[in-house]
């Protein structure tokens, strides 16, 4: 890693970084589970959370994940901000930075604006997820709750299904999976997917039965309706049952299959209520303890390094 650079797309990581940044993280997992959970890393240094759109996993991971690192948190409203009065973007990030921030952690709803807010901005930036291009955090907590279960992530059978189309996680997943060897497969509809997504390294298939047999693990994606402006596909009912997962259609996959989910669910779309609360497969709530484990590794990469993370 590169202190400073920030962490805008998995696209930009080499093998390397993503794997120092995973080690990092199940060091700082020891930290959450201890009953002390702070360490002195971050004392001074302040990161402001920049959402300019809605989250619940995201924006509360990472600032649990910075005060566990002792940095101060400022968390900003867009609701209650001059951006309501017309302010940009950019000016917004331009007047935060000229209080000295250490790092930004930005999400927003335009695809691309982590590159263009990191032309004008000298403080490095950790995306939280731009529009449907990347969620860099996300795919990494991804791969790290398969290496946790599998011990291994190259020439793991791992299916992605869903709305791949509007899916930043499912771009970021594929980025990071592919560069540490993982055999991806895509899995959706016709017309929730674009035929590019086969040169980012996946298999594409349309077909239930050819995507879950012999799965290692799957990863269901939301249903973005609120980024869909006509419908694409004819109903929620036939979407289910021709797309969705089940216990049933579980049984196709390893009998040690992992279900994961960025969140949050769609229960009984995408996902059955059945397979999202499975004890033995479900790794959902792991992904969302990981993700603290991930962000308290990626700002500390990014602002901390020269401190250390051990309690001295
Ligand atoms: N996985 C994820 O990004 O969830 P939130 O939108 O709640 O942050």
């Amino acid at each position: 890693m590169v202190p400073g650079k920030g962490i805008i797309g998995l696209k930009y990581l080499s093998r390397k970084e993503i794997e120092q940044i995973i080690e990092t993280a199940f060091s700082m997992r020891d930290v959450s589970r201890r009953s002390v959970k702070k360490v002195p890393t971050l004392r001074g240094k302040t990161v402001v959370n920049l959402f300019f759109e809605a989250s619940t996993r995201t924006k509360t991971s990472f600032e649990i994940a910075a005060k566990r690192l002792s940095a101060d948190v400022v968390n900003f409203s867009y609701t209650s901000s001059s951006i309501s009065k017309g302010e940009t973007t950019i000016d917004t990030a331009k007047n935060i930075e000229a209080m000295h921030p250490a790092v930004f952690i930005i999400r927003h709803s335009s695809s691309g604006v982590m590159e263009l807010l990191s032309r004008h901005l000298k403080t490095p930036i950790i995306s939280a997820g731009d529009g449907t291009n990347e969620h860099p955090t996300q795919g990494m907590l991804d791969i790290m709750t398969i290496m946790d279960e599998k011990k291994r992530i190259d020439d793991l059978k791992i299916v992605i299904a869903g709305d791949i189309y509007h899916s930043r996680v499912a771009r970021s997943d594929i980025y990071g999976m592919t560069k540490l060897g993982a055999r991806v497969y895509f899995f959706s509809p016709p017309t929730l997917i674009t035929d590019d997504f086969a040169t980012l390294g996946a298999s594409i298939t349309y077909d239930a039965k050819d995507a879950f047999t012999d799965a290692d693990v799957i990863i269901m994606l939301r249903i973005q309706l609120e980024r869909q402006a006509t419908g694409l596909f004819p109903s929620t009912r036939e979407y289910s049952r021709i797309f969705g997962l089940n216990a049933q259609r579980l049984k196709l996959a390893r009998p040690d299959v992992i279900v994961m989910h960025p969140g949050p669910v769609n229960r009984g779309l995408e996902l059955s209520s059945s397979v999202a609360d499975d004890a033995d497969h479900s790794r959902i709530l792991k992904q969302v303890e990981n993700g603290v484990s991930i962000r308290m590794s990626a700002i500390y990469h990014t602002i901390g390094e020269e401190h250390g993370y051990t309690d001295n």
